[in-house]
């Protein structure tokens, strides 16, 4: 195929246009006819795909197919919970079935690539896109990553339900300064390998088909510019074939970052990096031609690229079939899909206090509930940020379901009391302090409208929005139970009401089913299984905070805490506690990585190790058990967390290595079983050599990232 091509269409596979104005034929039908434009972007009408394709396939000199792409990033119609919801189940194979179920809704309307799995690692919640995101851990990040890729592309991609995948950003977007989008990142290269490059690394081994640069600027060199990351790690390091491609007009924008003088320079670093793809820009096809005519990009980049795209193509089957005739969905097929999505809301659901058991509600002992608050009844903000295709009439609000649930048994008396969750009218607080008083408990639905999170929605103050806070201190004076039901696309500091509510179910945005989902949690016809995939802060101040942190040379201890409001003014210099905290803040989050409670209570004991000593060509197993102490069934997802203690670079105080979300019955005790291998301890080490170290570790497994059941264990000698 390269063969034959002329230089105008080895360029035109390089370009990727926008197909979301006007009627595309008639503005691209020209340059798609003239073999110049190798993908489009965000049309899902099947009718307009299936005729650019046509004259892709049937009108143009080679015939090509094009790549027809689109976010499809947490379901497509029927939309799940935001990723970071997702991860926060703890379950790769719903995260996947989910994945397939967006691939065949999306597939059917012509769409072949979707931009997703983002596995951006962020420890920062003011960063809007940590909604897109699977939180502040790599191991969690790399197994929801690779099990969306499979999800999307099958393990047959050229199947007619496949779509390619793309991992993105590469690499190292969410380490954004001050959580601002786009902002600069600073990653020491030992960071960049044993945290941001890791999810990347899963999703290349589990045959994602594209990757897509991030906008950000790494260490001075911008990702869509750095060709250390793009050929030497992706290329050389990893062995990936696949098809890179930039961000929106990240091309062009390598000017704007001062890398370069004009689009003919950016055209030139980007190419010359390694992306293959412009999305949505114009550099390569305006100044690829003369760059090649003087010399300065040699042409056997080009053929390297346009190989890169041509084979996504051939891997999708889209010579063999181009077009899109996909029957409707079946009836049945949309209910398994709305079941997944309701499953997966509800195992995204994670309850952060429970006090006095307040939950879940029993309506036999109840006659009124008083759902109040602006997102109860919000179908769309709901769904969370990219929900291009979302369809707003699938989406089922908590108040709806509510309503059906308790239908001839419990009134239900309901009231918005706020517009919006910014808004900071108070005008209702009286008559919802009355609805509130005439109830037997209050559902108080908080949190932040879709638009709050998402690309270049970042919140300095990461408190709850408007006059949500003073709402809750209101309604404290009816004097009845208060279960603060929270949607939000990021974790919120909730250390100025957490104390005034009994409980809190923290719901992320939990997409189109989140509605039942949370209703059957409430009123315990389901039990909360979530866990925090990402920290949360008391305050913002103390962000960055993550679990897997390193020791530092003067830690903090359990006995640290925040003394600020009783230390004494003459208190001598070195007399506060000489280590790493915040005299006002301690150093602890207010929830941290991992937790999340159920309506039972666990134990994990006799944790037991196969040998206390790990050969290199030898499996550890570590055994626990797990019993439910309280009366009602639960799922918990159990926490293997390792510390190698003494390394050529130092480590983190603990990082996940394992889990598994596993059923324990009332009363009974279970047991779960990791296994761990020399190369799971593994690292890049100085010089940023891929090691495992000989020395001491210590082991955890818990239901959270402050596990206490520990034990120890040896590597005997180092594996490279
Ligand atoms: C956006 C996002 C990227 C998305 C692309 C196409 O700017 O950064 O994640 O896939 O453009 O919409």
């Amino acid at each position: 195929m390269l063969g034959k091509m002329t230089l105008d269409e080895k360029l035109g596979q390089l370009v990727q246009l926008d197909a979301s104005w006007g009627h595309p034929p008639d503005y691209l039908g020209e340059r798609i006819r003239a073999g110049h434009v190798g993908s489009v972007l965000n049309n899902a009408d099947v009718h307009i795909v299936n005729e650019l394709q046509r004259i892709a396939v049937e009108h143009s000199r080679l015939g090509i197919p094009l790549l027809v792409g689109r976010d499809v990033i947490h379901g497509f119609k029927t939309v799940l919970p935001i990723p970071l919801g997702q991860a926060a189940a703890w379950n790769p194979l719903l995260v996947e079935v989910g994945a397939r179920h967006a691939a065949i809704e999306a597939s059917g309307v012509g769409i072949n690539w979707t931009f997703a799995p983002m596995v951006d690692i962020t420890r920062d919640p003011r960063w809007g896109r940590i909604a897109e995101s699977f939180g502040e851990d790599p191991y969690l990040a790399e197994c929801l990553g690779a099990a969306m890729v499979r999800g999307f592309q099958t393990d047959n991609p050229s199947e007619a339900t496949a779509i390619a995948a793309c991992a993105k950003h590469f690499v190292g977007y969410g380490a954004a300064e001050a959580g601002r989008d786009y902002a600069a990142t600073n990653i020491p290269e030992n960071e960049l390998r044993n945290v941001h490059l890791r999810p990347f690394r899963a999703a290349v081994d589990a045959g994602v088909l594209t990757l897509m640069t991030s906008f950000s600027d790494i260490d001075g060199v911008p990702a869509t510019a750095n060709d250390y990351l793009l050929r030497d790690v992706l290329r050389d390091e990893w062995g990936f074939d696949g098809l890179v491609v930039s961000d929106w007009e990240s091309v062009q924008q390598l000017k704007t970052h001062g890398l370069t003088h004009d689009d003919a320079g950016s055209a030139r670093e980007a190419i010359t990096a390694g992306v293959d793809m412009e999305m949505a820009g114009e550099c390569y096809w305006h100044h690829l031609p003369q760059l090649i005519e003087q010399g300065t990009v040699d042409i056997a980049r080009i053929d390297d690229a346009v190989r890169n795209i041509l084979r996504a193509k051939f891997r999708l089957g889209l010579f063999e079939r181009p077009f899109t005739d996909a029957p409707p969905c079946e009836p049945a097929t949309i209910a398994e899909r709305q079941a997944v999505a309701l499953r997966l809301a509800q195992q995204s659901c994670v309850l952060l206090k429970n006090e006095k058991a307040t939950l879940p509600l029993n309506t036999d002992q109840l006659s009124r509930i008083a759902v109040l608050g602006p997102l109860a009844d919000a179908p769309y903000q709901q769904m969370g940020t990219w929900v291009f295709d979302g369809d707003r009439e699938l989406s089922v609000t908590p108040l709806q379901w509510l309503r059906k649930l308790c239908q001839g048994s419990v009134e239900i008396d309901y009231q918005r009391v706020l517009e919006h969750s910014r808004s900071r009218e108070r005008g209702g607080f009286d008559a919802a302090l009355a609805a509130a008083k005439n109830a037997d408990a209050v559902l108080l639905f908080l949190g932040e409208e879709s638009i709050l999170s998402g690309e270049a929605h970042s919140r300095a103050d990461i408190n709850l929005p408007g006059a949500q806070v003073q709402l809750v201190t209101h309604l404290r004076e009816a004097g009845k139970p208060v279960i603060a039901v929270i949607l939000a696309g990021r974790p919120l500091t909730l250390t100025n009401m957490i104390d005034d509510v009994d409980a809190v179910l923290y719901c992320w945005h939990p997409g189109s089913l989140g509605g039942p989902a949370i209703a059957e949690l409430v009123l315990g016809h389901a039990t909360p299984s979530g866990k925090l995939p990402v920290s949360f802060p008391k305050m913002v101040g103390q962000i960055p905070i993550y679990y897997n942190q390193k020791n530092t040379g003067k830690p903090p201890t359990a006995e640290t805490i925040a003394h600020i409001d009783t230390l004494d003014s003459h208190a001598p210099q070195t007399s506060l506690g000489m280590s790493a905290y915040h005299l006002d803040a301690g150093f602890t989050p207010l929830f941290p990585f991992g937790f999340g409670l159920s309506y039972s209570t666990v134990e994990y004991h006799d944790l037991v190790l196969s040998s206390q000593h790990l050969a290199a060509d030898e499996t550890l197993i570590a055994q626990a058990s797990i019993t439910n102490t309280g009366d009602c069934d639960i799922d918990e997802v159990a926490q293997l967390y390792v510390r190698d203690v003494a390394a050529s670079v130092t480590r983190p105080v603990r990082e996940l290595k394992g889990f598994e979300r596993v059923h324990v019955p009332a009363g009974h005790t279970i047991t779960v079983q990791f296994t761990l291998t020399p190369n799971d301890l593994g690292f890049y080490g100085r010089r940023n050599q891929w090691v495992t170290e000989a020395g001491e570790y210590h082991i955890w497994i818990g239901g959270d990232s402050q596990a206490q059941l520990s034990s120890a264990f040896r590597v005997d000698e180092a594996a490279r």
